[in-house]
């Protein structure tokens, strides 16, 4: 069961990204061509944040009992891990970069059910998405990554 649910969170940054990028162009599109608000951009938004919000449980479930989760990892004797940059970065860097990306996406899609007029929604949403989109391009651990890098593809 591990093992699927940590395919299921590499698997998930792909339906993610795809949904996160056609987020930040409908609010651009919708900012810039100042269209009315439609319902068909909420929908986009809306499965953007489910994505997401499935993605955090899973990994909050991976940072404590994952393979190497901090409920079931003891670091060897005086080992710090500030100083090891492959725990630093699951148990601190990864968490926190994609929770705040969680946190901008919630804010976009929040932005649908604001009582603004529509160029302000697609404003506020485009920069939202946008913010998340680049903390979770900074964030992920891509497989050219050193030490913390992570096939792109479950098995591959
Ligand atoms: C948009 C949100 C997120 C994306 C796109 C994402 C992406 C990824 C990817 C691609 C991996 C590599 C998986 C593999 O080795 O096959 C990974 C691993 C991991 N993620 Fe996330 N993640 C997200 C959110 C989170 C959050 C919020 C947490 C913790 C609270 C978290 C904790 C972890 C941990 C602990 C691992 C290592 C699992 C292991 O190797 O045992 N992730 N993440």
């Amino acid at each position: 069961m591990q093992t699927g649910l940590m395919h299921l969170h590499n698997l998930l940054r792909w339906i993610i990204l795809i949904l996160l990028v056609l987020s930040v162009l409908q609010a651009y599109a919708g900012w810039t061509g100042k269209k009315a608000f439609k319902a068909g951009d909420k929908k986009t938004w809306l499965f953007t944040m489910i994505a997401a919000h499935t993605t955090l449980l899973l990994g909050l479930y991976q940072v404590m009992f994952g393979r190497y989760g901090f409920f079931v990892t003891t670091l060897p004797e005086g080992m710090s891990m500030m100083k090891d940059k492959f725990y630093r970065f699951y148990w601190l860097e990864h968490p926190t970069t994609m929770i705040l990306a969680i946190v901008f996406i919630t804010l976009g899609y929040g932005m649908s059910k604001k009582q603004v007029t529509d160029e302000i929604k697609y404003k506020k949403a485009f920069m939202y998405f946008l913010v998340a989109l680049l903390l979770i391009l900074a964030g992920v651990p891509w497989q050219f990554r050193e030490i913390v890098g992570r096939p792109y593809f479950p098995g591959m």
